[in-house]
């Protein structure tokens, strides 16, 4: 039998970064199989979801006031049990969980990394068996080691993460990654339980022809946005012609697509909404860091996401997000440029 050996697994992948950094402790290689375990649980479970009684809600209303689906609960205990066993993380905040949690044991004490994750994403999609996601991003504390994480642990700006990723229930199932040295991307090979090394340095083009936004909230969009989208409509032929509208209603879907693919992903205020609807530190903030090592960017209209000093776990900002030449375009909209 001939071994591919040019394939590698996540793990080799991470050991081998190790390698170039000698004075690297290996706690980020470790925190990343620690989710990707994690990831291969959830997997099994989302993808047996219609065969067992682990499918609809589960009666409970999150801190944000929404359904809590049980697969959200499943991949939220997974991930904060591999984190909370693994030497790697001292404590996590999580979309499910009105506060952060320190684990404050002596192992973890030690640990210099924090994780912020959306253990479940698109989960209003679980039940017609469209893709869901993962999405985490991961902080070097700032509180001394050798005691519990505290609130300023968590409340960093974005800008301040040291790798960022999501894993996509797709299709295929993947588990992509950032840190400044670039994006890479794993398919879970099921033949060896494995991720394995399928899209090295992802760079997301710096045009597309998708453009992703709820279409149902036109009327609730501020008229800048709404002439964006009126542009991306009448885009004349001699310009390659319209855009396309794509929208699977999974943040980390429609991202990743978007990321491979070239295109831009809004998500602004709307009437009813009026400060957005992602969550800066869950959603925003891991895609804004790993769009922008690809060569993207990633606004609220205003500001680079990166930037914002959050002073909620679970604060919401409007989200724009895509490959730059959009989102230069988009800008020329958002800052009246463009006239009414
Ligand atoms: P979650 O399932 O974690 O609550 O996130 C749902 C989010 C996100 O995945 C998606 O982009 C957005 O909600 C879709 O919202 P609309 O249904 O309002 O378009
Ligand atoms: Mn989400
Ligand atoms: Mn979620």
């Amino acid at each position: 039998m001939i071994v591919n050996r040019q394939i590698r697994t996540l793990d080799e992948f991470t050991i081998q970064q190790l390698r170039d950094f000698p004075n690297a402790t290996g706690e980020l290689s470790s925190l990343l199989r620690d989710i990707g375990l994690a990831a291969k649980r959830v997997n099994v479970e989302v993808s047996k979801a219609g065969l067992v009684d682990i499918l609809g809600d589960a009666n409970l209303v999150n801190v944000q006031g929404e359904d809590v689906k049980k697969l959200d609960i499943y991949a939220n205990t997974q991930l904060m049990g591999v984190l909370k066993h693994g030497i790697s993380c001292a404590g996590i905040a999580s979309e499910e969980f009105d506060d952060f949690i320190a684990f404050n044991d002596p192992v973890s004490n030690q640990s210099k990394y924090v994780v912020l994750f959306d253990p479940l994403d698109g989960s209003s999609n679980i039940d017609a068996n469209v893709s869901i996601g993962t999405i985490f991003g991961v902080y070097r504390r700032v509180s001394e080691k050798g005691s519990p994480v505290t609130r300023e642990d968590f409340l960093q700006p974005g800008i301040r993460q040291v790798a960022a990723g999501y894993i996509v229930y797709g299709s295929s199932t993947m588990l992509v990654y950032a840190t400044r040295r670039g994006v890479n991307g794993f398919t879970l090979d099921p033949s060896i339980g494995e991720f394995s090394l399928s899209h090295p340095d992802i760079k997301c083009p710096p045009h597309g022809r998708i453009y992703s936004v709820n279409h149902g909230n036109f009327h609730r969009f501020e008229r800048g946005v709404q002439q964006y989208i009126d542009h991306c409509q009448r885009k004349d032929e001699t310009n390659g012609g319209p855009y396309t509208q794509r929208y699977i209603g999974s943040l980390v879907s429609d991202l990743h697509r978007n990321l491979i693919k070239g295109g831009i992903f809004l998500y602004p205020v709307t009437t009813d909404m009026p400060g957005g609807k992602l969550r800066l530190m869950y959603e925003c903030n891991p895609f804004a860091f790993i769009l922008e090592v690809a060569g993207g960017r990633a606004t609220d209209g205003k500001r680079r996401i990166l930037d914002i000093q959050p002073t909620g776990l679970h604060q919401r900002e409007p989200f724009f997000i895509g490959s730059r030449g959009m989102m230069d375009e988009l800008d020329s909209f958002l800052d009246g440029a463009v006239p009414a």
